[in-house]
């Protein structure tokens, strides 16, 4: 059974297509097993708690420094014993020490197809007003693998979505959401788990 830790900052709607995914058995041979919130107001933690996930804050404001927050996140997730860390909507940095205690097993959904829109910087709405800005006609979203490189890991999926004439930032991250990002986490994890995909 692959133990996944879910790394989280906001409404957690990639979180509820994972928790879908396991009641849907769309994915198979993996149970979260905890929650990790930057921001305590993160709706994302409700979610967790609906279906009985343990779920915990770690906010950066708590301590003195990026090294310092990492090392918390690191010891949480080793002491739960995760084999699996998922980054789902999560706004943090991801620093050096969880990186390399968890080497290829750290993943993360981002909101374009990755090498476009993607590095410093791009995050959230942002991803979606540089694709409309430059007038791309098909945008989507990547699962990767996280390295020492914003975004630069091995890319796992990807999937394309439209942009629609009139579209704004709103609109088109909900159908990146809809369409990409909500299918492609889960299937994802689901390879890990049953590995199809050796990372
Ligand atoms: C989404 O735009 C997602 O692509 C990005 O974070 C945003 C919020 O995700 N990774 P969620 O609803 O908190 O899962």
């Amino acid at each position: 059974m692959l133990r996944v830790g879910v790394l989280v900052s906001g409404g957690g709607t990639n979180l509820q297509a994972i928790i879908d995914a396991i009641a849907d058995k769309k994915i198979t041979n993996a149970e979260i097993v905890t929650v990790v919130a930057s921001n305590p107001k993160a709706y994302a933690i409700e979610r967790a708690k609906k279906h009985n996930i343990p779920a915990i804050v770690i906010s950066r404001k708590a301590f003195n420094s990026i090294e310092e927050h990492d090392a918390a996140v690191c010891d949480h997730m080793q002491n739960m014993d995760v084999d699996l860390i998922v980054m789902a909507g999560y706004l943090s940095i991801v620093g050096e020490q969880l990186i390399s205690k968890f080497k290829n097993r750290i993943i993360n959904i981002h909101p374009s197809l990755i090498p476009s829109f993607c590095g410093p910087g791009f995050y959230g709405l942002k991803v979606h007003e540089a694709a409309l800005e430059r007038g791309v006609k098909v945008t989507g979203a990547t699962v990767h693998i996280v390295n020492e490189i914003c975004d630069g890991g091995p890319i796992l999926l990807q999937k394309a979505v439209e942009v629609e004439r009139g579209d704004t930032p709103e609109i088109l991250q909900r159908r990146v959401m809809e369409q990409a990002e909500w299918k492609i986490l889960p299937e994802a994890i689901n390879m890990i788990a049953n590995k199809q995909e050796v990372i």
